[in-house]
């Protein structure tokens, strides 16, 4: 795939900008992520992926995260090339997403849950299990989903607007609805 764009033009001024940065401790780059996290246009688009550059497990090129976006523990994400996440969605916790990913507004993703099995303990004091979400290359997540812990999404999947994806998908599906079922293959 042909890599254009400004992102691919300014490569060399923005690894110098990550190399800067790489210097200051990952706690306060995760503190500036929330500091600059409503900083709009491409100024707030490109300090983000920077400070992401030096939190995220891996983060691909041109990964682009528009305003609003909440990342919960980003120290546990890789994110591959050519990543959108775009207004108001929430990332939480162990999360891997492929290539060519678009994810669309206010969606979220929780690979954590909290579990009840101590009845001496309040729910929220028990221990949280924490199991990987993995999304994989050339995959739209439509507005207003939301991925629950464990879930894997096949390549070349679509996953409708408002859906709620409570087990991983096979390749090339249309997935939708509370639970996400498939509509269709691709
Ligand atoms: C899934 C989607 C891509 C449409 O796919 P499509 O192949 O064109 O599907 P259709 O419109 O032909 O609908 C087929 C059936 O699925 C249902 N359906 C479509 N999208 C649905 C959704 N998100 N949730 C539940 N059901 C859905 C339709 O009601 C229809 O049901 P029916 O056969 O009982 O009448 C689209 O509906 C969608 O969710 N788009 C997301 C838009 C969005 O979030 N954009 C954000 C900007 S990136």
């Amino acid at each position: 795939m042909n890599k254009k764009g400004s992102f691919y033009k300014f490569k060399m001024i923005i690894n110098f900008l990550i190399w800067i940065n790489s210097f200051l401790p990952k706690k306060i780059n995760k503190f500036f992520l929330i500091i600059f996290r409503n900083t709009p246009t491409v100024i707030g688009v490109l300090i983000r992926y920077v400070l992401l550059k030096n939190i995220c497990k891996k983060l691909g090129d041109n990964v682009v995260v528009y305003q609003h976006v909440v990342f919960d523990a980003p120290e546990m994400m890789e994110i591959g090339n050519e990543v959108s996440i775009h207004p108001f969605c929430y990332l939480a916790g162990a999360i891997t997403i492929g290539n060519y990913v678009s994810i669309a507004h206010t969606t979220a993703f929780h690979s954590h849950n909290h579990t009840w099995g101590n009845k001496e303990l309040p729910i929220k004091m028990n221990p949280v299990i924490v199991k990987r979400i993995v999304i994989q290359n050339d995959v739209w997540i439509a507005c207003n989903c939301v991925i629950l812990s464990g879930v894997e999404i096949g390549t070349r999947s679509v996953v409708g607007a408002g859906s709620i994806v409570t087990k991983s998908f096979e390749k090339n599906s249309i997935i939708v609805g509370n639970p996400a079922k498939i509509l269709k293959a691709l």
